[in-house]
């Protein structure tokens, strides 16, 4: 089967779903989600999104915040950029019908939106617009239903994309063979109802494929963030920037029931203290913002307590507070404690730190275009350059509506000049005699693996000595995916397997060529950081085969 649109979107977060409306008037739109499409690390985020509303808070402030925590790395101009694009965006998003919090009382001095804006860590101003403690959920849930209604666009559920095609793309399965200056034309996709492999192509093709939680053991992601849409880009020649920089989110709930449950950095920003097992308050000992340092900071430091004293968890506390702000400030996480037999307003939370967002990724300008052309890249797949080596709270929903915004202008702007040659003949997906797998447990096997390795050695903190082992180890998982890839029929998992396995390698490659430690990157042999040597990004491009 192949399909044909003007525009198409792989992925059905905030950024594919945001980007889809505002191209959707200039030309057919097709999106291809790989679950349903409301599931996306979209839907799960809690906290919010971060913009100057306050009279007291300013453009200049929420700048240097975001430079002070990407720790020297952040690209000016797209910081600038993106937080004075933030206030007309989230305008945007109110006009499409998302319901954020109104002010709590008006010590914020907010401006004539009256937004209730909260505090997380790094900020200097309460600066975060939540909807109630399911900020994610409510944009997601506006945007679905704007692009359901849209006649130009048509969702395809239970897609899920395996490579792109460019032009040089030779049709041997597995195998993705790139020129320089190539053009991209759409994507092989695998219909999990029926398992054929269909053909997508597009003028333009959107990759929006979130982020790649799930290459590590303990993540607050959802099972869709296996970093595909890295894994694909650099499997098609795109450059790709900053892997090393992986933020593990301070406090996800410890329970042995509990997968995947973050407990929002907003608990800090309203009171909420960390104490250890042993009752004693202590991030004191480790930076005077206390709870509200940078999360890169938050994280060595619980990392460090729990290494400390041999514990599994530290607890994350706001029984002081009054029992109602509790529960009507956070509906979702008061009740989903109480699931697990936590009252927060009356006990601690045991939390650990865990994978949560992916600062690296695809690399491309300020229109979200990467080197390959026609192809772009937006939300948590890509490196834009705002979050540097740590980004700032809040900051990740804000940069996939700016770049919504700026990638859509550009694809509408580039297809009126576009002097399209006809569709080229894309040639359906080659099974080469691949047979049904009677060996799934391999595909088990290394998915744990590849996590577990990764946890272990290429984690919170790292050492040149772990990172080799860790290379050595994926070189070998990958070889044996290789072997399988070529053997069995494509599989979801499958696909997910070889998707965390490169971004994994992709990770360690960046990790062991930074001899430095800044921001979540943090190698014992060099503890410190080094402007001199290393004051830019690290970038990955796979080598042309010609
Ligand atoms: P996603 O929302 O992850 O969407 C990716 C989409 O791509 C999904 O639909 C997925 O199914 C699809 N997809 C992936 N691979 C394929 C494939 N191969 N084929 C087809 N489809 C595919 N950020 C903030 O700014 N503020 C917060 O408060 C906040 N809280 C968070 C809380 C949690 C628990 C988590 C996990 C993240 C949080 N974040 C927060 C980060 C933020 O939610 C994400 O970075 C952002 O939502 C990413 O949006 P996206 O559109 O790029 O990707
Ligand atoms: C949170 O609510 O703690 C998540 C915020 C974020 O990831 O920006």
């Amino acid at each position: 089967m192949e399909y044909e649109s003007d525009f198409l979107v792989i992925g059905s977060g905030v950024a594919g779903l945001l980007f889809a409306l505002k191209v959707a008037d200039h030309g057919t739109v097709i999106i291809i989600t790989k679950r349903n499409i409301a599931e996306s690390n979209t839907a799960y985020a809690q906290g919010g999104i971060a913009s100057v509303f306050a009279k007291t808070d300013s453009f200049e402030s929420h700048i240097a915040d975001t430079h002070a925590s990407g720790d020297g790395i952040c690209n000016e101009q797209v910081v600038e950029m993106v937080v004075k694009d933030a206030p007309a965006r989230i305008q945007e998003l109110i006009d499409l019908g998302v319901k954020f919090n109104r002010n709590r009382d008006n010590a914020a001095g907010t401006a004539e939106l009256h937004l209730d804006l909260c505090r997380e860590g790094g900020h200097s101003h309460n600066r975060i617009v939540h909807a109630d403690d399911l900020t994610g959920l409510a944009v997601e849930e506006a945007l679905v239903d704007q692009v359901r209604r849209h006649k130009n666009i048509t969702v395809f559920e239970d897609h899920i994309a395996i490579d792109l095609i460019t032009r040089s793309t030779r049709l041997q399965r597995g195998m993705i063979v790139t020129t320089h200056e190539d053009y991209c034309y759409g994507a092989y996709v695998l219909n999990r109802h029926t398992t054929d492999i269909e053909t997508f192509c597009g003028r333009t093709i959107m990759l929006a494929t979130g982020g790649a939680g799930k290459v590590y053991t303990y993540t607050s992601n959802p099972d869709i963030a296996t970093g595909d849409g890295i894994a694909m880009a650099y499997r098609t020649g795109a450059t790709v920037a900053n892997l090393e920089f992986v933020q593990f989110h301070p406090t996800c709930l410890f329970h042995p029931e509990a997968k995947n449950f973050l407990i929002s950095e907003a608990v800090r920003g309203d009171g909420g203290i960390l104490v250890n097992a042993a009752g004693e308050r202590f991030m004191e000992h480790y930076s005077p913002l206390k709870e509200l340092a940078c999360r890169d900071v938050v994280a060595r430091a619980i990392d460090a307590e729990l290494k400390k004293r041999g514990d599994d968890f530290v607890f994350l506390d706001i029984s002081h507070k009054d029992a109602e702000f509790i529960k009507t400030r956070f509906p979702n996480l008061y009740a989903k404690c109480l699931t697990f037999g936590i009252d927060m307003t009356t006990d601690p939370i045991p939390v650990v730190p865990a994978a949560h967002y992916m600062c690296g990724g695809v690399a491309t300008d300020i229109y979200g275009r990467t080197n390959i052309q026609r192809l772009f890249a937006i939300g948590e797949t890509a490196c834009t350059g705002l979050h540097g080596a740590n980004r700032l709270a809040s900051n990740s929903l804000l940069e996939a509506l700016v770049y919504a915004h700026n990638a859509a202008n550009q694809a509408i702007e580039d297809s009126k000049n576009f002097k399209f040659e006809a569709s080229p003949q894309l040639a359906p997906w080659d099974d080469l005699g691949a047979i049904d797998s009677d060996e799934v447990i391999m595909v088990t096997h290394s998915w744990n693996a590849v996590r577990r390795l990764m946890w272990n050695y290429v984690g919170i903190v790292r050492s040149d000595k772990r990172l080799a082992r860790a290379k050595r180890r994926i070189d070998m998982i990958q070889d044996e995916i290789n072997e399988y890839y070529w053997d069995f029929k494509i599989t979801p998992d499958l696909i997910e397997l070889r998707n965390i396995a490169t971004v994994a390698e992709l990770i360690i490659r960046c990790a062991t060529h930074r001899k430095e430690s800044r921001g979540l990157h943090y190698n014992i042999a060099y503890p410190e950081k080094n402007d001199k040597r290393w004051k830019k990004d690290t970038v990955l491009r796979r080598p042309f085969v010609s």
